[in-house]
């Protein structure tokens, strides 16, 4: 499979675009393989990172949950892995912290001392006690009550359980502190006082050292976006991504900012509500290899999550089977709509389809979404996609 040209492209359901102006806020992400990483283990070569990104996709890929029913009683299980590192600094004395940026999950949460349980994390981790403008939510507050698995400590304050499908659980604090960002744009700091977020005190399973916690940018209540949307004019955010390898920029993320306006063949599509509202759904017609339009045996709308965290893509198995046939078919064929970067995996001298089958929800991951601009608006819920160049976002 070296000379693979393949003209795969996915058709997304059509809405319509308008726009308009706003702040700038922009932030460089660090991919936590990438040789720009502080963490970076030079040990490793490129196809141990691909291997384990494609494992690591897998493992979060099962932890979606099966179904979507509003009435099923099952936890809520939300992904474990993720990629690209988010900067930050927390506290009344602004300390610097990396967080795996997370679509698929609301609450941002960090280790925090003293800890109960706490895994190896390279950064120091964060003592709330240092920090004046640290405060406890009251467990019967709004706040509180908008947190998934919330319950009162003894003391009155709000507490946490985040469980992750590979049995990795954060247990901890809701509390409230300055988090702000350095803007990479011009370097200003840009302060969001009253950051609801979840102090994590018993943090067991697998988590990865390179990052405090997790991010979170999903659509629920009490995600960054949701909580501080407004400030920014617009409750949008949008990114760029660039594959770890590239060292010679960052992949950006911006909020408040109108990112697609002046760009060519903007697809633009609708998020379906459908629950939990962490997650962003989409309606995903078809896939089309080299001019044939695959489509899925069952229901479409809502029926694929884009997630900046899973790295290879998920169909359900029917579907799946349909591309791969034709994939393997279409092989020595000609041309692209979504390049090679996008849909392989090369490891080695071998090359891999990127895309999985899946008992469970489909997902787009993060490789399938490299040199696009994607932009989430959750006012007008939708998710737009152009072609990018990354490097010179
Ligand atoms: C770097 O990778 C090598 C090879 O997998 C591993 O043995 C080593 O423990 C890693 N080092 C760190 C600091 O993670
Ligand atoms: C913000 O980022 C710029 C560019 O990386 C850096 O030069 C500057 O020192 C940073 N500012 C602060 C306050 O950390
Ligand atoms: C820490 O979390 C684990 C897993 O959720 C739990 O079994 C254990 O009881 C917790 N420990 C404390 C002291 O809360």
């Amino acid at each position: 499979m070296k000379e693979i040209a393949l003209f795969i492209s996915i058709l997304f359901q059509l809405s319509i675009l308008s726009s308009a102006e706003s702040n700038d806020f922009s932030i460089d992400l660090i991919h936590i393989d990438s040789p720009l990483s502080p963490f970076y283990n030079s040990s490793l070569t490129q196809s141990d990172i691909l291997i384990n990104a494609a494992f690591n996709s897998i493992s979060r890929a099962e932890s979606f949950p099966l179904n979507t029913d509003v009435n099923s009683d099952q936890t809520i299980t939300i992904p474990n892995r993720g990629s690209y590192l988010m900067p930050f600094y927390i506290g009344t004395v602004p300390r610097g912290s990396l967080a795996i940026v997370d679509t698929g999950s609301d609450l941002l949460w960090i280790q925090c001392l003293p800890c109960t349980n706490c895994y190896n994390q390279r950064l120091p981790i964060y003592d709330p006690r240092k920090s004046y403008t640290h405060h406890l939510i009251p467990c019967g507050s709004d706040s509180c009550r908008k947190v998934s698995k919330n319950s009162c400590g003894i003391a009155g304050e709000c507490k946490y359980v985040v469980g992750y499908g590979d049995k990795s659980i954060t247990r901890g604090t809701v509390a409230t502190d300055i988090i702000s960002f350095n803007n990479s744009h011009d370097g200003h700091i840009i302060e969001y006082p009253n950051t609801i977020f979840g102090c994590g005190y018993n943090n067991t399973g697998v988590f990865q050292p390179q990052g405090a916690g997790i991010f979170g940018l999903g659509g629920g209540p009490l995600s960054f976006i949701s909580q501080h949307g407004a400030k920014f004019g617009k409750r949008k955010f949008s990114y760029c991504l660039l594959p770890f390898y590239y060292v010679q920029g960052s992949s950006k993320l911006k909020f408040g900012v109108d990112t697609q306006t002046n760009r060519r063949g903007v697809v633009t599509t609708a998020m379906v509500s459908l629950y939990p509202s962490t997650f962003y759904y989409l309606t995903l017609e078809a896939v089309s290899v080299n001019g044939r339009m695959l489509r899925p045996d069952e229901r479409t709308v809502g029926n694929i999550i884009i997630d900046s965290g899973t790295t290879t893509t998920f169909l359900k198995t029917s579907w799946y089977k349909k591309v791969e046939a034709a994939v393997v078919e279409a092989i020595g064929h000609q041309s692209v709509a979504l390049s090679k970067l996008n849909t392989f995996l090369t490891v080695n001298t071998f090359t891999c389809f990127a895309i999985f089958p899946t008992q469970k929800t489909s997902i787009i991951g993060n490789l399938l979404q490299v040199f696009f601009n994607i932009e989430y608006d959750l006012d007008k819920r939708t998710v737009s996609f152009a072609k990018a160049n990354c490097l010179k976002e």
